[in-house]
């Protein structure tokens, strides 16, 4: 889908919430909140974005990023984007699964074999289909879709086959889809916020975590958990939103520019992933101590493929439908 096709889904969206639309244009200088610390792509890319908003508006629009959960955690975040307390905000595509089932199917495990695909179906039009429901069930607008690359596994101990992590505590991103991937193999899932992932490792309190290059390179997790494993075994997409009560108040204009500006931020952020993943896993290797599994193919995890479509393609028909696009790259 193009832009064009991308903004009438937008508008159509916004309308099914009965708000009116097209507002007058005035100056405003918007709120955007996001979980990932200040030097993080993600932020960054939010800033980037708003010195280009306003620069498209001669200074007639700003925006005040708040890094590192400022505003609360992704789901206080997601309430206030539905009252219009906050104006945007870029949150995990786990964080949606709770009010958007249909998003789960981002998170299938070995959906795709690798970042490039990754790339493919966050740029769809079946997953932009998936943000045409967000209006309804959250009250944003979905724009476009980034993401932090494919998920790995950051072990303390080595595991010989996933029948190994049973009973272990591994720190997962709150989500029951990737929850129950978890669960499947008799392991202990821990949800818990980014921040205190590291201090968890450190003190004990979990085996392991499911995590993403950047993340292990930023955090430095191998130092209590040196095992990685290179598992791939799901993608860790991003949602850019902006509420729907202030986007209902915008001018065609400025939605215009706005998600003008907010895709092409998108879509950078999504191109460096993909272009610097290769790099990431390279540069781990060189990390102290940190033992790598390359390549552990989804033979490693048995029949979780079959297991979690079983129980989430009740869920959701677009499990299935990913599934079918993926096979059709
Ligand atoms: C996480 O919860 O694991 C996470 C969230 C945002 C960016 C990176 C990781």
């Amino acid at each position: 889908m193009g832009i064009l096709g991308t903004m009438k889904t937008l508008a159509a969206g916004a309308a099914a919430l009965a708000v009116l639309g097209g507002g007058a244009a005035s100056a405003k200088e918007f709120r955007l909140g996001l979980i990932t610390p200040p030097p993080h792509i993600w932020t960054k890319a939010a800033e980037a974005f708003g010195a280009d908003l306003e620069e498209a508006t001669g200074g007639a629009h700003s925006l005040q990023v708040f890094p590192a959960q400022q505003l609360g955690n992704e789901a206080q975040m997601l309430q206030q984007l539905q009252t219009g307390a906050l104006d945007m905000a870029w949150l995990t595509t786990a964080e949606i699964t709770f009010r958007v089932p249909d998003m789960a199917a981002l998170h299938a495990p070995f959906l795709v074999d690798n970042i490039e695909d990754a790339a493919k179906v966050l740029r769809s039009d079946l997953a932009r289909e998936i943000l045409g429901t967000l209006p309804r069930a959250t009250g944003t607008v979905g724009v476009c879709y980034a993401m932090i690359g494919m998920r790995q596994l950051v072990l303390r101990e080595q595991i010989d086959s996933a029948a190994d992590l049973s009973g272990q505590r591994i720190r997962i991103t709150p989500a029951p889809a990737i929850s129950d991937f978890f669960e499947m193999f008799g392991a202990a899932p821990a949800p818990m916020p980014l921040p205190a992932i590291y201090d968890a490792l450190a003190n004990g309190q979990i085996d392991g975590l499911d995590m993403d290059y950047e993340s292990i390179i930023n955090f430095r997790y191998y130092e209590h958990a040196p095992h990685l494993l290179e598992t791939n075994h799901h993608m860790f997409g991003m949602v850019a939103l902006i509420s729907a009560p202030v986007w209902a108040q915008l001018s065609e204009e400025d939605r215009a520019l706005i998600t003008d500006a907010t895709q092409m931020h998108c879509d950078r952020t999504i191109d460096r992933f993909v272009e610097e993943e290769e790099d990431k896993l390279a540069r781990l290797r060189e990390a102290p101590g940190i033992q790598i599994t390359e390549d552990v193919g989804r033979e490693f995890f048995g029949d979780i493929v079959e297991c979690w479509d079983a129980e989430w393609g009740e869920q959701t028909p677009y499990v299935a439908r990913m599934r079918e696009l993926v096979a059709s790259f």
